[in-house]
């Protein structure tokens, strides 16, 4: 059986392509979902990749990708990586562990960006490399099967 990725990704990221082209770059979310489940089949993962503008659906599918004992989470939550304390508490009380991603890098950004309440809870952190980053992520994730590693 395929191991189970999912990729949340928080607000504002239906607009990728459209919205601030400069800072977050040209692919939309459906290219860089259709590489993914393509990287995924390489590595027998299935890539289950989800979007949503409202915080309580991505602590929802961080509950479910427990539930499914998912090898990994690769979770871009957006704005609310800097606010979501729910978010933070989420990760904390699943098993499963969460890759947090960013196209941008926060860290080079407005001051109010530098704070991530999900990096302390993260098992790794992968920001800047634009929408390249969630394939690094799923590599991640693929080296941490038992058989990868
Ligand atoms: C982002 C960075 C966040 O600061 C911002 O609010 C986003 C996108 C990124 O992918 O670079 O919405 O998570």
């Amino acid at each position: 059986m395929a191991a189970l990725v999912m990729v949340l990704n928080g607000p504002n990221l239906n607009l990728l392509g459209t919205r601030e082209p400069e800072v977050y770059g040209a692919a939309t979310l459906d290219d860089i979902a259709a590489a993914l489940v393509n990287q995924g089949k390489a590595l027998e993962i299935e890539v289950d990749l989800r979007q949503s503008n409202h915080e309580g659906h991505l602590i929802d599918w961080l509950h479910e990708a427990g539930g499914r004992g998912a090898l990994a989470v690769i979770l871009n939550a957006g704005a609310y990586t800097h606010t979501s304390i729910a978010l933070r508490d989420a990760i904390k009380a699943i098993a499963v562990p969460v890759i947090e991603v960013h196209l941008s890098n926060p860290a080079a950004r407005e001051q109010f960006r530098h704070r991530s309440h999900v990096s302390p809870v993260a098992a790794g952190v992968i920001q800047g490399f634009g929408a390249h980053g969630y394939a690094l992520a799923l590599d991640a994730a693929a080296r941490m099967r038992q058989s990868d590693r």
